[in-house]
């Protein structure tokens, strides 16, 4: 088990990592100084895998959980969801001794994030994260939203958690592509901030893809520290939380313009740091072996690292003229001169283009 502490003043919380946190919930949530009711929000899939264990885990610390299942999907991130979600906790009367606990992925996190950060002007919230993406970073950072129809996380806050608890135990039945699309984001950290994780990674694929535990629980420690270290000195993005959007510039273009549910959040990512990779090389000195390299260990876990067929299309630049990195009239990339290093630069849409047709 490994654990740290993300220092944010008054918001500072611990990081719980390891198999079988699950199982110990209630009492880690106790030693933060809670107890007594909770919502226990989360899909209606990992209530069926590990509702069970969570209710009891939580009884046996002293809690007295309201479970609220949401349909899976990230069509429950929405106001209607949440909505459900606010009837559930007043017809229940909890509140504001009570405490939420998001268990799920990116979605129920996000959704019950921002309940914990709204219901009664907030509740204290725990984090058990169950996919690899929310393991390794949606769990951490705060950041909590529903969607708008008009556009995706458009309603939310920064709200931090009073407890992490990642217990890399849940990974071993996540789908196998949902697993490869976390890998997406653990090779995003080696790339802009920790160049020998990249070796490691390289090293050991089959011990990870196998899920082997004291593996997963060194990598989502090793990740989770790192957002640690970023959120801990710029919360709210004013600068240095923003080289975590490292491939997430084509990578969100590629997911609004592609249709929705072709690709899942990491395979978009993958093909979004080939396309900051490739740039990298042609605009900032990244090395052609070092490019190659990446775009090889990318495509070693199964994602995508080439543009799609009919890639630039209306949708297509639509959506990348109009991401919100955009900034004196251009679109803001974060670029790795050097394995573990960023920086960025600012480029028009037509310089753009050009050289995304390479990748
Ligand atoms: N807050 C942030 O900083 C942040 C960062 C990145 C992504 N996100 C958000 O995260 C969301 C995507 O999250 P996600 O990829 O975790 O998707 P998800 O929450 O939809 O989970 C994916 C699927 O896996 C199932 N599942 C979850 N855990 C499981 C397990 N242990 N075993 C088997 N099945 C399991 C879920 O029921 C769901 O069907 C998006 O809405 C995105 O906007 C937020
Ligand atoms: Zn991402």
């Amino acid at each position: 088990m490994q654990s740290f502490r993300v220092e944010l003043g008054p918001a500072s919380h611990e990081v719980q990592i390891g198999e079988g946190l699950l199982d110990r919930l209630g009492e880690l949530a106790g030693l933060t100084g809670l107890r007594g009711r909770c919502a226990l929000i989360t899909d209606t899939n990992v209530a069926a895998l590990f509702g069970g264990r969570a209710q009891r885990a939580l009884r046996a610390g002293g809690f007295d959980p309201l479970t609220i299942a949401v349909e899976p999907g990230e069509s429950s991130k929405s106001i209607a969801t949440l909505e459900r979600v606010y009837d559930r906790l007043i017809e229940a009367e909890l509140d504001r001794g009570a405490s939420i606990f998001a268990l799920g992925g990116g979605v129920v996190g996000d959704l019950a994030g921002f309940a914990a950060a709204t219901f009664l002007r907030g509740v204290p919230l725990v984090q058990i994260p169950t996919t690899l993406l929310a393991q390794v970073d949606s769990a951490l950072g705060g950041k909590t939203a529903v969607n708008h129809r008009l556009g995706k996380n458009l309603i939310g806050a920064i709200y931090q958690p009073r407890l992490i608890v990642a217990d890399v135990g849940l990974l071993r039945g996540l789908p196998e592509r949902e697993f490869r699309e976390g890998m997406a984001e653990v090779i995003k950290y080696g790339a802009i901030m920790d160049a020998p994780f990249l070796e490691l990674v390289e090293r050991d694929l089959q011990p990870i893809m196998a899920r082997d535990a004291a593996m997963l629980e060194a990598i989502v420690a090793r990740c989770l520290r790192h957002k640690g270290y970023v959120v801990e000195r710029d919360e709210r993005e004013a600068e240095l939380r923003s080289i975590l959007n490292f491939g997430h510039t084509v990578g969100h273009a590629l997911e609004n313009s592609s249709g929705y549910g072709r690709y899942l959040h990491g395979e978009a990512i993958a093909i979004g740091m080939c396309a900051a990779l490739r740039l990298s090389h042609l605009l900032a000195g990244l090395t052609a072996a070092e490019e190659e390299r990446m775009r090889r260990l990318i495509g070693a876990y199964g994602l995508p690292t080439r543009m799609p067929a009919g890639w630039c299309s209306d949708a297509f630049r639509q959506a990348l003229a109009r991401d919100k990195k955009r900034s004196a009239g251009g679109i803001r990339f974060v670029l790795v001169p050097k394995l573990g290093r960023t920086t960025s630069r600012t480029l028009e849409l037509d310089e753009i283009l050009p050289l995304l047709a390479e990748v």
